[in-house]
Parts: C-alpha cells; sequence; structure tokens
C-alpha cells in the first residue's frame, strides 16, 4: 500500500521532530503494511519556513537511514503545497514539487476560507497538464459550500485525499462527517492518506483501515495517476 501524504522528513515542519523519529515513524507505517511512503514536507505554507536546501538534507540523511533500518520501505520525495489564493497562478506552477516523477501535485487549502482566486490556481495547475490532489478537503470550512467547484473540478481529473484519522473519527465527528460526506459524493475522486505527522495524536493508524476502504488506498503512484480513470 502506498501512503502518499506524510511528513515523515526530520526537522522542517510539524512532522518529525528529529531523525530518530522519522526512523520510527517510517518503521511504523511499514509495520501497518505501507510498502511506499511519499513524504510531503510543507511547501510555501505561511506557518513553516522549509527551503529546497532544507529538504535536501532532512532527505538524504532519511533515506539512508530508512535503507538499513527499515530496508522493506521505499521513500518517494514530493510536497505539500500551501494555496493562499494570493499567488501568482503561473509562479505557483513553475514551482511545483510533484509526488516523486508522477504528474500528481499535493495541495493544501487553508483551513478557515476559501480564497478567491483559490480556484485560479488548481485550474492552472490542471491547465500545466499536473494532477491535482486537494489534501484533506474534509478541513477545508470554505469548501463546504462550493459543490458545484468541487465538481467541476473532479470532472477536470481532480483527485480528493481524505485523511484516514478523520474518517475513523480520531479528530472529532465534525472531520469525521465531512470527510464521509466528500466520500458518499465523490466516491471514484477519493482516495485516503495518513498524513502522519508523529506517533502521538498524529500517528499512522492503517492498522485500523476498514476493509471496506482498502480499495481507496493505491498500491503504488503509478496506480494514482489513473485514479479515477481506471476505476471508472
Ligand atoms: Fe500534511
Amino acid at each position: 500500500m502506498l501512503d502518499l501524504h506524510t511528513h515523515i522528513l526530520p526537522g522542517l515542519d510539524d512532522g518529525a521532530v528529529d531523525l530518530a523519529a522519522g526512523v520510527a515513524l517510517s518503521l511504523r507505517l511499514h509495520q501497518q503494511g505501507i510498502t511506499t511512503v511519499v513524504a510531503t514536507p510543507h511547501w510555501h505554507s505561511p506557518r513553516f519556513e522549509v527551503e529546497h536546501p532544507g529538504i535536501e538534507r532532512a532527505w538524504d540523511a532519511l533515506r539512508v537511514a530508512v535503507a538499513s533500518q527499515v530496508p522493506g520501505l521505499t521513500l518517494v520525495l514530493g510536497a505539500e503545497h500551501h494555496c493562499s489564493g494570493a499567488e501568482d497562478p503561473v509562479a505557483f506552477v513553475a514551482g511545483i514539487r510533484p509526488l516523486g516523477d508522477s504528474r500528481m501535485v499535493l495541495i493544501e487549502l487553508p483551513d478557515d476560507h476559501l480564497p478567491p482566486r483559490a480556484w485560479a490556481t488548481v485550474f492552472a495547475v490542471v491547465r500545466a497538464g499536473w494532477r491535482p490532489l486537494l489534501a484533506h478537503p474534509e478541513r477545508c470550512r470554505g469548501l463546504r459550500g462550493q459543490r458545484e467547484q468541487l465538481a467541476a473540478f473532479v470532472e477536470a481529473g481532480g483527485l480528493l485525499q481524505l485523511t484516514l484519522g478523520h474518517l475513523l473519527g480520531c479528530h472529532g465527528w465534525r472531520m469525521r462527517w465531512h470527510s464521509r460526506a466528500l466520500l458518499k459524493r465523490f466516491p471514484q475522486a477519493c482516495l485516503i492518506a495518513s498524513d502522519s505527522h508523529d506517533l502521538g495524536v498524529r500517528r499512522p493508524q492503517w492498522d485500523r483501515l476498514p476493509t471496506t476502504w482498502r480499495h481507496l488506498v493505491p498500491a503504488d503512484l503509478a496506480t494514482v495517476s489513473t485514479w479515477g480513470i481506471a476505476n471508472s
């Protein structure tokens, strides 16, 4: 199974605090049945100062440590792009850091509102030939009045990454309700990732994945590229 949204890179954001924590998180994911993990540090988030050299250093360190300590686990480098809606869509597209060598781009919207120009950026990503994947759209309160826009996004090939802990109800009934509502409305466009940060409150919980949702977890990145197309 693939986990395409994790914060295992050490010392960059609110994910793994150090290399040992990153390895421990990687080991836990593998023990829970994950064979490929995409490291998706926050990128251009107003909350964190994550720069390219820092990502490279963290990636190199974790890759070496995981190769020796969790040899069955494949690591892939990606990013979780913050879309504020204030950025120039052309600049956003120029700075894309995809999931590995795929055409998939993980995009996070603000939790508390949907900026007026956010869709302009998201659809610029589509026009440029990338496939956007909205990170935990169940968290974005501004999306809740955007049924038609979400339908257009899905129609254009966009995907919705629901967070396993939200679906399971580990972060309150609202997240549980909104994530399941999206799954019910857009079943072909949804897939599940852990958005793991640590071994505490935001820990991976793949061992609690119901068998009825197993088909919502991709096997690998190649599967994601055709997600909802191959399944439809
Ligand atoms: Fe995340």
